[in-house]
């Protein structure tokens, strides 16, 4: 099928290159003109693992093709996605200012009648409202089709074509088919309902995984106040199939582009049809308490962290991606810088987009090895393989004692037995810490 998709950021890019993957003839369309020159030369805008071969790949057969130009877009297209970004607003509610204006444009060049898929996470009942604008706007039959998507960054592609499921959401049955034909090659069992209860699983879906994040968090708080282990807790409730073994890492909380914004958008949502949601509200405070527990820690330790040198590793929201929308470094080293500590951070690959968004105290690092020669404390903000492999050889041959702060439970007992230059702390295990001091103080 011919099939154009708006909007070339995470989402659009990745089902764009998939959709070519598996046999569709795809033109992404973004109204960024430089970022187009660049997909064009087969570059992805992106840190995606596997995303560049396979565009190079589709564009060299023919099948992906890049442009601005909205007519070149609709002119013949099948479906058309929609998967232009809807930011949270001041007020917490998505801002659909980009879906309003893919709409007007589509419109405006629509010759022939077309399925239209909603991929962009949008609030119960956008999809109504985006039908009724073609139906006022569009000179042809549009038919609009929630299709949510369910990618996580980092490892977008393998999630594309191995995905627990598709949900296609459709008040026109034909419409519905359309989009059921265009995803059978991939192969993943699809979920067929009406278009709101599509754009309520998405964000069902995300609020449940934020919420999991957030209970095993405060779960982690009560194992440090009671000596428990919140690894080897977090491992026997998994084992319950019913409650399942994923998204129960404890840590300094979740961050990126969705979790953040969709739980807020969730909460914002129920709020304004007169419904409180006190468990949404719990779970977006309780992670804003969590991203600050490593400070929390260090400051029961020293007092005040005033003067310390301190290296922080990781700054993007997590491994595999330079994204730094609501990654934890951002209050973490705001903090720091604010409670005057003199702050060295490294990060493998979001240095640069790093640099846009935290204070402007921070010296920067070219390596792990330059971060930690002269600090006194390290925060692990990120679990970048990069950095883990290598930090406690790391201090060992520098030879200067340190005080480590893992928000992210990097290491266990048995690498950390030997090192006798760390002082370890990390998130709910006490116990671990305690082990520590036994062999190594
Ligand atoms: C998330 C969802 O997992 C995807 O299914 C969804 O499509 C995507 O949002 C979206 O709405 O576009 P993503 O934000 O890329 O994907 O990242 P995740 O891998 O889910 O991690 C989110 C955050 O939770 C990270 O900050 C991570 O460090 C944190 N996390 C995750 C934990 O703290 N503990 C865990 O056990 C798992």
């Amino acid at each position: 099928m011919n099939i154009s998709v708006i909007g070339t950021g995470y989402v659009g890019l990745v089902s764009g290159v998939a959709l070519s993957e598996v046999g569709h003839h795809v033109t992404c369309l973004d109204i960024n003109e430089e970022k187009v020159a660049q997909l064009l030369r087969g570059e992805s805008p992106i840190y995606e693992p596997g995303i560049e071969e396979m565009m190079k790949r589709n564009i060299k057969s023919g099948h992906l093709h890049f442009t601005t130009d909205y007519k070149e877009a609709c002119d013949e297209a099948d479906a058309l996605y929609i998967a232009v970004g809807t930011p949270e607003k001041e007020d917490g509610t998505a801002d659909l200012r980009f879906v309003k204006a893919v709409v007007d444009s589509v419109a405006a060049n629509l010759t022939d009648a077309i399925t239209v898929v909603i991929k962009s996470t949008v609030p119960v009942g956008t999809n109504d409202w985006v039908q009724s604008l073609f139906d006022e706007q569009a000179e042809v039959v549009v038919n609009v089709v929630s299709n949510p998507e369910f990618l996580r960054e980092g490892s977008a592609i393998h999630d594309t074509f191995y995905g627990d499921r598709i949900i296609i959401g459709a008040d026109n049955q034909e419409a519905g088919d359309v989009v059921a034909a265009i995803n059978k090659s991939f192969d993943i069992p699809i979920f067929r309902t009406d278009r709101r209860s599509a754009e309520m699983i998405k964000y069902a879906a995300n609020a449940f995984l934020a919420t999991k994040i957030s209970y095993i968090n405060e779960i982690s708080n009560m194992c440090d106040i009671m000596n428990a282990n919140v690894e080897d807790v977090a491992k026997g409730m998994g084992m319950d199939k019913r409650i399942g073994s994923g998204f129960l890492n404890a840590g300094i909380g979740y961050g990126g582009s969705c979790f953040p914004k969709d739980t807020s958008a969730l909460l914002k949502q129920a709020e304004a049809q007169g419904m409180p949601f006190p468990l949404m509200r719990a779970v977006i405070d309780t992670n804003a308490d969590q991203q600050l527990k490593l400070i929390d820690k260090a400051e029961d330790r020293f007092g005040s962290l005033k003067g310390k040198k301190i290296a922080v590793l990781g700054l993007s929201f997590k491994p595999n991606t330079d994204d730094m929308r609501a990654a934890p470094s951002i209050p973490v080293t705001s903090r720091l810088i604010l409670d005057g500590a003199e702050v060295t951070a490294y990060d493998p690959i979001a240095m640069n987009a790093a640099k846009n968004v935290l204070p402007k105290a921070i010296t920067y690092a070219e390596s792990v090895k330059e971060c930690i020669q002269d600090a006194e404390v390290i925060f692990i903000l990120t679990e970048w393989k990069e950095i883990l492999s290598d930090l406690l050889s790391l201090i060992q041959d520098n030879n200067k004692k340190v005080v480590l702060f893992d928000g992210r439970n990097s290491y266990g007992y048995q690498e950390l037995k030997d090192i006798s230059l760390v002082e370890y702390y990390s998130i709910g295990r006490p116990l671990l810490t305690n082990q520590l001091e036994k062999v190594s103080y």
